[in-house]
């Protein structure tokens, strides 16, 4: 049976079909289209990923760019990968140019469709996008630091022997070297989290580089990432299908800094429903000029 809701992935490689079957996997109630150049490569993932249907409510199909640009929800991990020797802004006008053609392939996009960017460097390549296709700010967004936060989460978890769930705690800014933990607003079950005990004797600092580093390991061990991400976007898909309300720290555009930046917000049916202005300490809002700082100056000028 149809569903009413449809998520476009664009882009069928390891990340697109990791979130496409974390989708299934959690029962969203939607079709998944999945779009990519290659249309062997959307009919083969297509394939694959219907045998996992029977234990679940969604559905799958290959779909065109055309009926993407219709979709609630348009996820966009298509794009170039660094390759040796490659500048990060020779990446990102290699993706610029990816960027263009799919959002003038989707177009006309339905003026409701969500965007949400998976393609790295995320926090440029979803400004290019809220760009390219004319869509309120608060309808495209990029998938930003939720996963450094969830890596982060896991560490803090097995350290305090609390659930996940308990903790908050955020890593902000740039989803990628400029990035840092919101420490000073941090805490578990109403107390601050660096008051616990066992966060006597950890160093910050190394914990900090663990996370930042830790999709840097696994590229080196297996040429890139895919099941965290999956998790995440699939997470914040269902947020917006069920209007959930969520916070999380998503790249989307904030007022204050005129960029896109990773920061806490309400995640539900209108996309970034609102931002939670999370209060940095005075150590944390020099990160995060020196992470908006970053963003700014890599901007293709034709865009800022
Ligand atoms: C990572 C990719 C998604 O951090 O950037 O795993």
């Amino acid at each position: 049976m149809p569903t009413s809701h449809t998520i476009a992935i664009i882009g069928c490689g390891a990340v697109g079909s990791s979130i496409a079957s974390a989708l299934i996997l959690r029962n969203a109630s939607a079709t998944i289209l999945m779009v990519d150049v290659d249309n062997k490569v959307a009919k083969g993932e297509t394939l694959d990923l219907a045998d996992s249907l029977f234990l679940s409510t969604s559905h799958v199909k290959v779909g065109t760019y055309k009926e993407a640009g219709q979709a609630d929800i348009i996820v966009i991990t298509a794009g170039a990968h660094q390759k040796p020797g490659e500048t990060r802004l020779q990446l990102i006008e290699n993706n610029h140019k990816i960027l263009q053609t799919v959002v003038t392939d989707m177009s006309p996009i339905n003026s409701n469709s969500k965007i949400l960017l998976v393609t790295n460097p995320v926090d440029i390549l979803t400004h290019i996008t809220q760009k390219i296709s004319g869509l309120p700010h608060k309808q495209v967004f990029g998938s930003g630091t939720f996963l450094d936060s969830g890596r982060l989460h896991s560490v803090l978890a097995q350290k305090l022997g609390v659930s996940n769930m308990a903790i908050h705690c955020y890593v902000l800014g740039e989803h990628g070297d400029h990035q840092f933990i919101a420490w000073s607003s941090a805490s578990v079950g109403g107390v601050p989290l660096l008051e616990f005990p066992q966060m006597k004797d950890v160093d910050l600092e190394k914990l900090a580089q663990e996370v930042k580093g830790k999709a840097y390991e696994i590229i080196e061990l297996k040429g890139a990432t895919c099941y965290g991400i999956g998790a995440c976007v699939s997470s914040l898909c269902e947020s917006i299908l069920n209007d959930r309300h969520h916070v999380r720290p998503v790249s989307c555009w904030d007022e204050e800094y005129q960029c896109y930046i990773s920061v806490p917000a309400v995640i539900g049916t209108n996309g970034i429903e609102s931002i939670i202005g999370i209060q940095l300490n005075a150590d944390e809002k020099k990160k995060m000029n020196v992470a908006v700082k970053a963003m700014k100056d890599i901007i293709p000028s034709d865009i800022s």
